[in-house]
């Protein structure tokens, strides 16, 4: 059993970043990145933290308007309409869960497709699914790119995929059908649970649920790709899988922490560069 270190990767992925803005900038582009954070929900606070602070180090531009939680929708889309304008800005990502007051869809279809960093607009969204050049959702991304560096290849693979969310699930699913995986899709509301996972090849779950991938529901030398986070009763960060039972079974695995979740950071910043080589164009 191999682990996929995703902080190893990451850190890798940072400094190869750190470079491109380094020459960017000496070509008179500093790239940009604008957070929308509404309200003062603890684990939104601390993700946008983290997200400011790798741009810090790598040397990206980063504002974040910081809002309250009564805020009206008109305000935010405002400052979505003003960063969309700003030339300074190349990225623009609103820190979701928002407030029940507030219409995602209509924040997120206000952001300008081309500063979509997050891959959340219905543009970027229908662009993946045709398999164009397009922002993926940072955490599927991150998958892809650690997959890349073990050079695990999906063409043929029987791929299983635990969760429908739209930013996990539903991009981690397209991007695999992409690369020619054979995708199962499951959900809450699925059947038989096992019955999908023990045919898989490969299983990428990420729905936030403390241990609901045992060793009886993966098969002998399957690769384990655990996007979970979750708090257990000792205040422990842990994953979606029994990760000391399925690990004894498998070929690869991600920790967690230290697999996929640092790899979403890098994406962003990935994603940042990638909108800002496209300014002007
Ligand atoms: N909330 C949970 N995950 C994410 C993410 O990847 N991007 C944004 N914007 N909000 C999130």
């Amino acid at each position: 059993m191999q682990i996929l270190d995703g902080k190893r990767v990451s850190t890798k992925l940072k400094d190869e970043a750190q470079k491109e803005v380094t020459q960017l900038k000496s070509a008179g582009i500093t790239p940009g990145l604008a957070v929308i954070l509404v309200g003062d929900d603890p684990a939104s606070h601390i993700y946008v933290n983290m997200k400011q602070k790798t741009c810090e180090d790598v040397g990206i531009y980063s504002i974040v308007h910081k809002m309250p939680d009564d805020i009206s929708e008109e305000k935010i889309i405002e400052t979505i309409q003003m960063m969309n304008k700003n030339p300074n800005i190349d990225g623009i990502l609103v820190q979701l869960p928002l407030p029940p007051h507030i219409d995602e869809e209509r924040v997120i279809g206000s952001i300008d497709p081309n500063k979509d960093v997050d891959g959340f607009h219905p543009c970027n969204v229908g662009r993946l699914s045709l398999g164009m050049d397009c922002f993926a959702p940072c955490t599927p991304l991150g998958v892809m790119r650690l997959l890349k560096e073990y050079d695990i290849e999906l063409k043929g693979l029987d791929a299983c995929v635990v969760g429908a969310s739209n930013i996990v699930g539903k991009p981690m699913m397209n991007l695999i059908l992409n690369e020619f995986a054979t995708v199962d899709i499951c959900h809450i509301h699925t059947k038989d649970l096992s019955s999908h996972t023990k045919r898989a090849d490969i299983i990428f779950v990420g729905v936030g649920k403390i241990n609901l991938i045992t060793e009886d529901m993966v098969k002998d030398g399957a690769i384990i790709i655990d996007i979970g986070i979750n708090k257990n009763s000792e205040g422990k960060t842990v994953g979606d899988v029994d990760f000391e039972n399925v690990s004894k079974k498998c070929s690869y695995i991600t920790p967690v922490p230290g697999g996929v979740g640092p790899m979403t950071i890098a994406m962003l910043i990935n994603n940042t560069i990638k909108a800002a080589k496209k300014r002007g164009k």
